[in-house]
């Protein structure tokens, strides 16, 4: 049960900002927890100099059944917050570093922290309808532009929840050394559906277990004071939302599957519906996350066939490289984050808490992403992530081990695009009890010149949102690239 009442602390936010917080509370599992320390591992480390995770969901405010009222709003998400935190222990401690250097997640109920903001003259319809994503979003996160170093003394997570003249956002900000977005989205499909119903599905229950090869006695050197962003966080940037919906998506792996192929054979590649690097079963609704792939496709031998993922991550890497106008022999690099939990021998559970991920680049001149087609891209990008088994991940691991290290976040050459999130995490299953998300948003962290974050369409049919960052007259150039643009969804 939460220890502390709502406070109403004058906020430090002007009455003319958008966006106003009108009281905070610290927000204590509803158990007391018995878990012991959990040690951060050779893929949380890295993690300290990256922000927190900023994810949330829009809810339009007259759904049927409709959002309580403030008070009642706020009292169920606090309640649902703290049964949450009981299965989620980690998230209401605070990190620790031991006198060797080893860090730590304590599991000492400090507690988890809960916002409430308004903004009485924000819409539903502000923050959907701009053709860029507005500034104004970026408040409706908490911890904002915080480095994961920073929960040795700041909460692990921080719930923000914004009521909007006709509409309500989630905002969850998330140390991201504890956890990734596996793991995030597991966190907060069970605190909606703990909101809704008081309990969490079976499927649901974390694996806090510290056993894999994941698990290294290498220390991580860090600067006094702790480790910074390593990319410009001042850098201005514009960010939209494309959508390609379930039949864009098949039309452009249809035309990587028929492209004509050096002297004119037509390979015939086998493409399925897949559309991911990361096949993840959603045992919970009983189908996977897009609703259009079988059970079976989990088998890694599958990624020899080109997704339709790979293929659209492959129109982008060509788009932003001709509106780059980099030189035909610049290298340039698409980085993709992928999923370690079923890559592993043994594997492990996709209910594993905390990070497995692992940056796959694929590199090629840009001459060549230019002139050799779509196809070609495409199948460099496939190579690349069916090279990732076993063996890969665990040589990354060992050259982590001998030379431990922040994670390079960033586009420090100007010729690099790096993918991050998944079509297939389940976004839009958090019900708290009045229905569906309208919408995804994330807050401003980790974002760079070239950040890319996938997410599924809302109609969950295999359609596909790019949250897309680039620098202003690269977007514009986007913007106006027929061959990407052709696929978009009109607004
Ligand atoms: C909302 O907008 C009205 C009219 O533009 C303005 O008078 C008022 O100060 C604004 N309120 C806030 C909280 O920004
Ligand atoms: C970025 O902006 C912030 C706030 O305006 C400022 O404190 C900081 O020094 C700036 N950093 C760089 C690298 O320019
Ligand atoms: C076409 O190219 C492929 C691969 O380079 C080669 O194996 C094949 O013999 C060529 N076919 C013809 C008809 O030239
Ligand atoms: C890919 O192309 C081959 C050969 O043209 C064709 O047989 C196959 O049906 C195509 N697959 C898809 C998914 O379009
Ligand atoms: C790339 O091409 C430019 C212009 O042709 C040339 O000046 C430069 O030296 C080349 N760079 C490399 C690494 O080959």
């Amino acid at each position: 049960m939460t220890k502390m009442p709502f406070d109403s602390r004058p906020s430090s936010i002007l009455p003319e900002e958008a966006v106003v917080v009108v009281s905070r509370c610290m927000v204590h599992p509803s158990v007391g927890s018995a878990m012991g320390d959990l040690k951060l591992t050779a893929s949380d480390l890295p993690m300290l100099s990256c922000h927190y995770i900023q994810k949330g969901n829009l809810f339009h405010r007259f759904p049927n059944p409709p959002i309580p009222s403030s008070h009642s709003l706020l009292s169920l998400i606090r309640l649902g917050l703290s049964r949450a935190l009981a299965y989620f222990p980690p998230l209401a401690g605070r990190l620790i570093t031991d006198h060797k250097g080893h860090v730590y997640i304590t599991c000492n109920d400090a507690g988890a922290e809960l916002l409430h903001a308004r903004a009485d003259n924000m819409s539903v319809a502000d923050i959907l309808l701009p053709k860029h994503v507005p500034k104004s979003v970026n408040k409706l996160f908490a911890l904002d532009r915080t480095v994961s170093y920073e929960g040795h003394f700041k909460p692990i997570l921080a719930v923000q929840v914004t009521e909007l003249s006709d509409g309500v956002f989630i905002g969850c900000s998330v140390n991201h050394a504890v956890m990734d977005g596996t793991s995030f989205w597991n966190f907060f499909n069970t605190f909606a559906d703990v909101c809704r119903d008081g309990v969490r599905r079976v499927s649901s229950v974390p694996d806090f277990s510290r056993e894999s090869v994941l698990i290294s006695p290498a220390i991580l050197k860090l600067p006094d004071g702790g480790p910074t962003v390593s990319f410009n966080q001042n850098e201005s940037l514009k960010e939209r939302i494309f959508s390609f919906s379930r039949e864009s998506i098949l039309q452009i792996k249809d035309k990587v599957n028929v492209t004509q192929y050096g002297n004119g054979s037509v390979d015939a590649v086998e493409i399925l519906g897949k559309l991911g690097n990361d096949p993840y079963y959603y045992a919970s609704s009983g189908k996977l996350g897009n609703g259009a792939v079988s059970k079976r496709e989990g088998n890694f031998e599958t990624e020899r066939q080109i997704s339709s993922f790979q293929s659209l991550c492959a129109l982008l890497w060509r788009s932003i490289t001709r509106a780059r106008r980099l030189l035909p022999n610049k290298t340039t690099t698409l980085r993709m984050a992928v999923n370690v939990r079923h890559r592993l021998e043994p594997k492990l559970e996709m209910s594993y808490f905390g990070n497995a991920i692992q940056s796959v680049p694929v590199q090629a001149a840009a001459g060549d992403v230019l002139s050799r087609g779509l196809r070609w891209c495409a199948e460099r990008l496939n190579e690349g992530v069916a090279a990732h088994g076993d063996g890969a991940v665990r040589r990354l691991l060992e050259d982590w081990k001998r030379e431990p290290r922040c994670f390079p976040l960033g586009n420090p050459d100007g010729a690099s695009i790096t993918v991050g999130s998944s079509p297939r995490f389940p976004m839009y299953e958090n019900d708290f009890g009045w229905g569906r998300p309208m919408a995804v948003r994330s807050g401003r962290a980790n974002k760079f010149d070239g950040k890319i974050s996938a997410f599924p369409g809302r109609e969950g049919d295999g359609s596909v949102d790019l949250e897309v960052v680039l620098a202003p007259d690269t977007m514009e150039a986007v913007e106006c690239d027929v061959e990407f643009m052709q696929y978009v969804s009109p607004c």
